[in-house]
């Protein structure tokens, strides 16, 4: 039997980065803007191409040490902001015409693997999972919460069977003692009914409290919409996405507002009738088996894609709605 040799696993690899590129055409110049420049791998490629220009963004102010080395080798080509991407549109791009925005959601291999953010299930220590930017960590929302409250994040975010059962667990031990990774890798453990073969026991509930603890839902709604408004028509937007949740919120903004619908009762009358994106893949792009073979990682990626048409305001009443119940479960984290 051949076996797959994979190459060692110490940094990064830029997911679907062919097709990113073959999607967003930097041959022919323009400013593009990374919404999740982590290790520059996009940003990088794209500034190959002698016309482009870059304006990245990171919550993760780690990740401006990266981004100082690619400022000194292209100075005006490319721009770094320590910013959330759901305030893309605070950025000063006056004049700027932008051929396209990109975000790669999730974590990079670094952070997966930074004892400190504790994002993964494999560390040690205190529960955290802060990317950047944060007002509350894991070990706030696992202390401080109550019962009900526990109980939809885990449902909602995580959609884990067993949450009832982990959260009555989580509540009797945290009276006696503080939980940290560890622990809560064995609570769930021991609370899970039936054990998965597939996945480890705790990847939903860790899932689950890293969405919260970042606000993954609000910042990708208003991430699309800002991202959307800044956008000229003729420019795209790219998503690459890692979980269901994600994907199920870019897939309706997408197929919703391609369709020629009457969106907003606020829009003046003509302007009810529009579609603001084009389609021209319904499906998602997936990794190809040799993408997988050398970055396992990128196993469950996908990338979707769309052309704006048409300038329109307040189009985004419809997409609020349909998530409504998850910006609800998001909304605890006021609580604290
Ligand atoms: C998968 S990595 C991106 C990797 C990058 N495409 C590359 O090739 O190196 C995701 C990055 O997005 C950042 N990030 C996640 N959520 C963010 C948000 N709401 N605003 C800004 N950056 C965010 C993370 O800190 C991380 O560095």
């Amino acid at each position: 039997m051949n076996a797959t040799i994979l190459p060692e696993k110490t940094k990064h690899y830029p997911v679907l980065l062919n097709e990113i590129i073959s999607i967003i055409t930097p041959q022919y110049g323009g400013t593009f803007i990374d919404c999740t420049f982590g290790q520059g791998g996009y940003s990088k490629k794209i500034l190959e191409y002698a016309n482009s220009k870059v304006i990245a963004l990171d919550r993760d102010n780690e990740t401006s040490k990266i981004s100082s080395n690619l400022k000194k080798k292209f100075e005006e080509r490319f721009f770094f902001e320590n910013k959330k991407f759901s305030q893309i549109d605070q950025l000063k791009i006056k004049n700027e015409n932008i051929k396209g925005i990109i975000f790669d959601l999730g974590y990079s291999y670094t952070q997966i693997k930074d004892p400190e953010k504790g994002l993964s299930f494999d560390n040690k220590g205190e529960l955290n999972m802060r990317l950047g930017l944060n007002s509350f960590s894991a070990h706030d929302a696992i202390h401080r919460l109550d019962q009900r409250d526990l109980e939809k994040i885990f449902k909602f975010f995580g959609e884990e069977k067993d949450y009832k059962r982990i959260v009555k667990k989580i509540i009797n031990i945290r009276k006696k003692t503080t939980i940290n990774t560890e622990s809560l890798v064995k609570i769930i453990e021991s609370s899970k009914k039936k054990r998965n073969f597939k996945i480890h026991s705790a990847t939903k509930i860790f899932q689950a409290l890293r969405i919260f603890v970042n606000q993954e839902i609000s910042e990708l709604i208003y991430g699309l919409i800002n991202a959307t408004k800044i956008l000229k028509p003729g420019g795209t937007i790219v998503v690459v996405t890692f979980h269901s949740l994600e994907d199920k919120i870019v897939k309706f903004f997408f197929k919703n507002f391609s369709k020629n619908k009457s969106v907003s009762r606020y829009l003046p009358k003509n302007d009810k009738n529009f579609k603001l994106f084009k389609l021209t893949n319904k499906k998602p792009i997936i990794p190809s088996i040799s993408e997988i073979e050398k970055n396992p990682q990128s196993r469950s990626a996908k990338l979707r894609f769309a052309i704006k048409k048409k300038d329109i305001q307040n189009f985004e009443e419809e997409i609020i709605k349909k998530f409504d119940y998850l910006l609800k479960t998001e909304n605890i984290s006021k609580k604290l």
